[in-house]
């Protein structure tokens, strides 16, 4: 057989359902719904932050593990929200963006044959991290319409092969803010286990309603056995810059930082610099961060609503997960395909936040990081859609 082929890994996984649906919009010409990033301006002083930085030739690399400034930065900021001491020097590795520091600390902390507990949906990206990393995958299912789990099925998940637990809140795809006592839940079991929580806190700023973003790391005796991951991309829109970060206890940096090294050396060196200027903005950028993308959670949850769609609201991130049973069609491949090319709206199949075959085929994601146009011409666009069954006059 011919050795010219992609490795076994490779075949594992398809290519990124995400990012393909940005592509068909780009040829179709939507309103691009799917992938999450902003179509509005990131923060003036970040952007003068970044130039400002290039100009004063920051151009070579940065220590590898992360520049100082923003090490620190993030250090003091999580100690001040949330009153747990972290060292920059030993606990903080920047990465490029969240994705390579789940990445690392995967290949990092997991062996073949390890197992990882993954609750589904999970954000697409932690199937193929785990495969690559030789972690056997342990689905654990939040449940709709709230997306809890259920505390005996996720004991049943774990044993002694049990490496990890892969947490992201507030949630990527559904919104869910997982609650302290959900936390002290998964917290007991990998005390129980000796088990390492890694946990994707991207979307830390964006929550909604008046919920509270507790970090796993905060729970008691949790701090030794977590890895907090978190970036720029989101809180400052700026997912193009790629900077993103790790927060470990002592005991795994240390691995954590060679797999980074080797993988990527280090993140762009100028917009770590802008980024410890990021990290130094007021907490009324948090608020009105906050605010504004509540506004454009309620403007689309209307807009879906009144186009048919049953919407899961969220509380966090900025997504909305809806069922898409109304409009009859054999699948939400096929839905979503239908929506892009006839429609012009794109939005991501729901069975690509799931492993489970069969999940998911019912739902689609919409994301609402987009400006008050965007989401107003999408509503447009949409006033074709019509219910299975029912015939437009
Ligand atoms: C849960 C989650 N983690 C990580 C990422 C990617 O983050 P980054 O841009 O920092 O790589 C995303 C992007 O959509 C996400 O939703």
């Amino acid at each position: 057989m011919s050795k010219l082929t992609g490795s076994k890994k490779a075949t594992q996984f398809t290519e990124s359902v995400i990012r393909e649906m940005t592509r068909l919009n780009e040829k179709y010409g939507g309103v691009n719904l799917s992938q999450g990033f902003p179509d509005f301006p990131a923060p003036a002083a970040i952007k003068t932050a970044a130039c400002a930085a290039i100009t004063d030739d920051v151009n070579q690399y940065a220590v590898t593990w992360g520049a100082r400034p923003l090490r620190e930065a993030v250090a003091r900021e999580f100690t001040r929200r949330y009153g747990l001491r972290v060292v920059a020097d030993e606990q903080v590795t920047v990465c490029c963006g969240t994705t390579e520091a789940m990445m690392s600390t995967m290949m990092a902390v997991v062996d073949p044959g390890d197992e990882v507990v993954v609750f589904e949906p999970f954000y697409e990206n932690y199937g193929p991290d785990a495969i690559l990393s030789g972690a056997t995958p342990r689905y654990v299912t939040l449940h709709e319409p709230d997306w809890t789990f259920d505390p005996d099925e996720l004991a049943a998940a774990f044993n002694d092969r049990t490496k990890a637990i892969i947490i992201n809140t507030p949630n990527n795809p559904t919104g869910k803010v997982f609650t302290r006592e959900e936390l002290e839940t998964i917290a007991a079991l990998c005390r129980k286990w000796d088990a390492i929580a890694i946990s994707d806190e991207i979307y830390e700023h964006i929550i909604y309603d008046g919920r509270q973003h507790v970090p796993i790391a905060t729970i008691d005796g949790m701090a030794d056995r977590t890895v907090t991951l978190n970036g720029l991309s989101k809180t400052f829109s700026v997912t193009g810059w790629r900077v993103g970060w790790t927060i470990s206890p002592p005991s795994l940096t240390g691995a954590i930082r060679k797999v980074h090294d080797f993988l990527t050396v280090g993140a762009p060196a100028p917009l770590q610099e802008a980024g410890a200027v990021a990290l130094g903005l007021p907490d009324d950028y948090y608020r009105t961060l906050a605010a504004n993308y509540q506004q454009r959670r309620d403007a689309l949850v209307d807009i879906l609503e009144r186009h048919h769609f049953t919407c899961y609201k969220p509380y966090g991130a900025y997504y909305i997960m809806t069922d898409i049973g109304v409009f009859g069609f054999a699948d939400d491949v096929e839905f979503a395909r239908y929506l892009v090319k006839d429609v012009g709206v794109a939005a991501v199949p729901g069975s690509s936040f799931y492993k489970t075959p069969g999940a998911g085929k019912t739902k689609l994601r919409f994301c609402f990081c987009k400006k008050d146009e965007t989401l107003a011409e999408a509503d447009r666009r949409m006033q074709k859609l019509v219910p299975a069954g029912v015939t437009l006059h």
